[in-house]
């Protein structure tokens, strides 16, 4: 007889094996390939550390270059994909688009389906590593009713990005490189987080042999919530609600009591429970960039600072292990960088995308098992059916 365990949430069930991220919860420990995530995020680069998750080791120079170039290649999109931003409405969310767009991807590129087929699979991921970047740049001009700017494939990733988001036709826009590093760095600490919901679903759907464009589409849906990539927009209307430092304790009264729908975003985490790694190398970061930016003062930074420090000295938070996450401070630095609110979570998905694809990569060249949960049913027990004039 079948014996099922009932896991609601996955807390304690194991999906799959994976070689690419390791993570302990307990000694705040992450790690890509091996590699500790705050090194990367010292020394490396984010298109390197997409090679390193993609391919499992550092690359040579030449294997950097020539994965430079290769991503660099694939960063148009086709103009039939530009204009399906013609048809949305005005105020659409980015990351609505985003999940449209990169679904639609699939109706244009059909030279990557044999999932089995090595190099296929890599065009694939450098065509959607490559293409992320331009579609939230095409979300935020259509928001901002903008033109589209095309990108510059001299420029580095994160360069290219804040040119496709900020530049215009009519002005000269110089990128500035302290705050495309900081956007970097950023994207290495988000690049890859194994089991999370948003890779889990990319598993899933892609468990099916759906088109891989599809099942990355998935994975951006499941982002977005405030729960998952969400975390960072959520955090920034937090601070905006709560407004000053000294209705900090007010607030965190309200979290305490459980007011419905009040949580402290930016803290707690299915797996850290003792701290994020992830969250102490961008408050370092946070701090380090307003600074250039001459915006040290920041009165969010301030307030954020008050809530993690008496959320910290509180009882509540101690022993329910709640520590601030890596979306925390990232809302702070983006907002500082000129991004809205709206984009974070697809700043975020841009990231992460290499993990997705780095994930459904490892999984399609095993063979294909069925993501295929069970259920404990609650219904009703079997009844017979009784025709509407009985009712
Ligand atoms: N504020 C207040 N209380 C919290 C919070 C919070 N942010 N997070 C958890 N708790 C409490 C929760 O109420 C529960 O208390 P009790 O035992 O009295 O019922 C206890 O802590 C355990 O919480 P849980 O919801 O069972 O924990 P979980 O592992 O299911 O949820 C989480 C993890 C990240 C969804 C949750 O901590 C949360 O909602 N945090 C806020 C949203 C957030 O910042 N998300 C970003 C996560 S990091 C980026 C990413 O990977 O996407």
């Amino acid at each position: 007889e079948d014996v099922f365990t009932y896991d609601p949430g996955f807390t304690s069930t194991c999906s799959c094996e994976s070689a690419i991220t390791y993570i302990d919860g307990d000694a705040g420990v992450l790690l890509y390939r091996g590699y500790p995530v705050d090194q990367l995020a010292e020394h490396s680069s984010f298109i390197e550390v997409a090679y390193l998750i993609l391919y499992g080791e550092l690359p040579s120079p030449s294997a950097l270059e020539e994965f430079e170039a290769s991503i660099s290649r694939h960063t148009m999109i086709n103009e039939g994909v530009k204009r399906f931003f013609d048809g949305f409405y005005y105020d659409a969310h980015p990351m609505s688009m985003l999940t449209g767009v990169v679904g639609a991807l699939s109706a244009f590129y059909h030279d990557t389906s044999n999932s089995k087929d090595a190099k296929q699979r890599d065009i694939f991921a450098h065509r959607m590593i490559a293409k992320i970047p331009t579609i939230a740049a095409a979300a935020y001009k259509k928001y901002f009713g903008q033109p589209f700017m095309y990108p510059q494939n001299n420029l580095d990733y994160c360069s290219n990005l804040l040119h496709m988001m900020f530049s215009v036709p009519a002005e000269p826009y110089e990128v500035d490189p302290i705050a495309a590093k900081a956007l970097d760095v950023l994207f290495i600490l988000h690049a890859d987080h194994e089991q999370n919901a948003s890779t889990s679903t990319v598993r899933m759907a892609g468990s099916t042999g759906t088109n891989p464009y599809a099942a990355i589409s998935s994975g951006i849906a499941a982002l977005w919530g405030p729960a998952h990539g969400g975390a960072n927009e959520a955090v920034l209307k937090m601070l905006e609600e709560i407004g000053t430092p000294d209705k900090a304790p007010e607030f965190l009264q309200k979290v305490k009591d459980k007011v419905e729908g009040v949580r402290l975003m930016g803290f707690g985490h299915r797996v850290y429970k003792n701290f994020d790694p992830r969250a102490t190398i961008i408050r370092e970061h946070c701090h380090r960039v307003l600074k250039h930016l001459g915006k040290e003062n920041d009165p969010q930074l301030e307030l954020a600072m008050k809530l993690e420090e008496v959320a910290l000295s509180d009882d509540y938070f101690k022993e329910r292990k709640l520590y601030p996450n890596v979306d925390f401070y990232s809302g702070i630095i983006y907002k500082a960088l000129g991004i809205p609110v709206n984009m974070f979570t697809p700043m975020f998905a841009i990231a992460r995308t290499v993990g997705w694809v780095a994930h459904w990569s490892e999984m399609v060249s095993e063979p294909l098992k069925i993501a295929r949960p069970r259920q404990v049913y609650m219904g009703a027990d079997k009844r017979d059916y009784v025709t509407v004039d009985k009712r």
